[in-house]
């Protein structure tokens, strides 16, 4: 069927004042996640593998990594909520909305997500995870943001390390839009900025 250009959802953002560049097109991601599925395969021979997927940002990545793993595996999907501070990140106080179904006791987990930012999300996973006796626990992160790290955190599957960038697409949300997006776009910073500055506002006549 042919693509109808007015209905093109993608090529509209583009147009308008939302997008910026690309940073990871489609097919730079594809090779990259089939990179980490060649190397999870090679390290889990044998193992009992269980990818925890964090919601909601990490299930495409998830679902485009477990296709490139050539080993039986499991996954089960955990949903978390976290508090968010004044300028939009992370404050480490985190509440499980939905736990896993099954245990973990005995398995190899990877969690798998989206990005990791300040680390804070991801060491309160890893602590609670770790108090049920799995084998084995590691992290595959898609993006890396590393300069704005608080948690000291040891990352084994890496697919990009980031900058300070604001990002969309491929999972990646802005105010729960854009994760369909095939590649990850830079988001244009007047509009972030528009926005923070508005929270601050909010803020600043609450604390007053
Ligand atoms: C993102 C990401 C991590 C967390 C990382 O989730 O998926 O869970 O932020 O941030 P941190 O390292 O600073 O703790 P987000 O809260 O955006 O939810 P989402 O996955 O539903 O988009």
């Amino acid at each position: 069927m042919e693509e109808n250009p007015e209905n093109n959802f993608q090529e509209n953002l583009l147009k308008s004042n939302i997008l910026g560049k690309i940073l990871f097109s489609s097919s730079v991601i594809q090779e990259r996640v089939s990179e980490l599925g060649n190397e999870i395969t090679n390290d889990y021979i044998n193992k009992d593998l269980l990818l925890v997927c964090v919601l909601r940002g990490g299930v495409i990545f998830l679902t485009d990594l477990i296709r490139k793993i050539d080993l039986e595996l499991n996954v089960d999907f955990m949903s978390i909520s976290t508090y968010q501070g004044i300028n939009k990140t992370s404050t480490g106080v985190v509440k499980i909305t939905k736990d896993l179904e099954e245990s973990i006791e005995g398995k190899d987990v990877m969690i798998v997500e989206d990005i990791i930012d300040t680390g804070l999300t991801i060491s309160y996973l890893l602590r609670n995870l770790k108090a049920r006796y799995p084998n084995s626990i590691e992290i595959c992160t898609l993006l890396d943001r590393n300069i704005r790290r608080i948690a000291d955190i040891n990352i084994k599957y890496v697919g990009f390390k980031i900058g300070d960038e604001y990002l969309v697409g491929y999972g990646l949300d802005y105010r729960q839009k854009y994760r369909n997006l095939k590649s990850i776009y830079e988001i244009k910073l007047d509009m972030v900025k528009k926005d923070i500055d508005s929270i601050k506002t909010t803020s600043t006549i609450f604390e007053n």
